[in-house]
């Protein structure tokens, strides 16, 4: 095991009903101005909004609207978030969404405490915000684990750059099941494959053998699987849905990231591959995941043997990897690059641009070549 400090900032409440029962009092300890922030309408319609709104306004709080974050949050709206905030004096954002409302307003809370440039203090200063108006979350679709870790991903439309930024974990995350109900199929589904693709990455890091956290990323990888077979079979199993949405934030609360180093190269090729296109997170990690294995399966034999084994029950590292292309196809979530939704045609051109763009993760298994990249998502063609 590496050195480490780990601190676990978010209190989480778990459960039907929980919103109702413990949003209140969470709350109850901050500032009167609350910013109740959505995105595209989702939460008006199946009156999540309403319901949350009465909370607020039955404690006391004085509510401030702000709607309209996108998927793939961008630094502009992070801008108009953190005008508002300053211009209302907000005491607390509360977030009301998935990973992408979530994050927005991560580093919204941050951006409103300064008037420095805050993507280009961390980006090229390496400097990383301690000042920020404290939020929760409320999560409406789970599968990133926004809610329980300081990271935001946010897309720089200016500079075609989606990248992990850093700010404050949320203060609180409640999580009720009741309220991703009316997730659409295919989100639910890509939600749990950014699941399973987060506890696969920190799997196929380096780490010390016998360490805990790949015997932990396994239990989550098999339990998302067993769970996203269920939904496949009735997407309305509210059971599965709840025990996914707590693989969701075990995957990304930072617990299995400790003393070990962990991988996220396809994380790193599907981010750029967003900012290019804006396709949705879990969909293009489905396209890359088994292209970018099929490339490191014999960096790391041992280790996809055992996945191999005991996420998929099969016995072999080649066979471990097309059974996960497999369930891929089985979950039918999109397998080919023109399966995407894209604002662009997605042409070899753009992902040679992806490839030279991209983050290349230094340890993994291996640090891939630009070249390697670049074929990875060719054969996604
Ligand atoms: O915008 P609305 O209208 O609310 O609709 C959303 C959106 O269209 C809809 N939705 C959410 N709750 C709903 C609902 N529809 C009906 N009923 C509900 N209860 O779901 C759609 C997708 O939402 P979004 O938040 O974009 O999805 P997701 O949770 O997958 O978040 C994706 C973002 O998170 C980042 C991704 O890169 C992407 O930008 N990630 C954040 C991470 C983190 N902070 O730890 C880690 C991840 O690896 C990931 O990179
Ligand atoms: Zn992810």
């Amino acid at each position: 095991m590496q050195k480490f400090v780990y601190e676990y900032a978010t209190k989480v409440y778990f459960g039907e009903g929980a919103v109702k029962e413990h949003l209140a009092a969470a709350i109850s300890g901050y500032g009167k101005n609350v910013m109740l922030a959505y995105g595209g309408g989702s939460v008006k319609k199946n009156g999540i909004y309403d319901e949350i709104k009465k909370i607020l306004e039955d404690s006391g709080k004085k509510v401030i609207d702000w709607g309209g974050i996108m998927s793939n949050p961008t630094y502009a709206k992070v801008q108009e978030g953190a005008q508002l905030a300053k211009k209302e004096h907000i005491d607390f954002i509360l977030a009301v969404g998935g990973g992408s409302v979530i994050d927005c307003c991560k580093i919204t809370a941050a951006q409103a405490k300064t008037d420095k440039d805050l993507w280009e203090m961390e980006m090229n200063d390496h400097k990383f915000p301690t000042d920020m108006i404290p939020m929760g979350a409320v999560v409406t679709a789970s599968g990133t684990g926004a809610e329980m870790n300081g990271g935001a991903v946010i897309t720089n439309e200016e500079k075609v750059i989606k990248a992990g930024m850093a700010a404050a974990a949320p203060r609180f995350a409640i999580l009720d099941p009741a309220y991703t109900a009316s997730v659409p199929r295919i989100q639910v589904i890509s939600g749990a494959f950014d699941t399973l693709s987060h506890a696969m990455e920190m799997y196929f890091g380096n780490s010390d053998q016998d360490n805990v956290s790949d015997d932990v990323a396994l239990a989550i990888m098999k339990n998302t699987v067993v769970n996203m077979k269920r939904l496949i079979k009735n997407i309305d199993d509210m059971q599965a849905r709840g025990n996914l949405m707590w693989d969701s934030a075990m995957a990304e609360n930072g617990i299995l990231k400790v003393g070990r180093v962990t991988d996220f190269q396809a994380h790193q090729i599907e981010h750029q591959l967003g900012a290019y296109t804006d396709c949705n997170h879990g969909q293009g990690l489905a396209v890359i995941h088994p292209a970018y294995y099929r490339c490191i399966i014999k960096d790391a034999p041992e280790k996809f043997t055992r996945f191999a084994k005991e996420v998929f029950d099969v016995q072999t590292a080649q066979e471990g990897v097309e059974a996960l292309a497999d369930f891929i196809k089985e979950c039918k979530l999109p397998t080919k690059m023109g399966e995407l939704k894209s604002k662009i045609e997605i042409t070899p051109e753009v992902l040679r641009k992806v490839a030279d763009t991209c983050n290349i993760i230094q340890c993994g298994p291996r640090a891939l070549s630009r070249d390697e990249i670049y074929d990875i998502l060719l054969s996604c063609m």
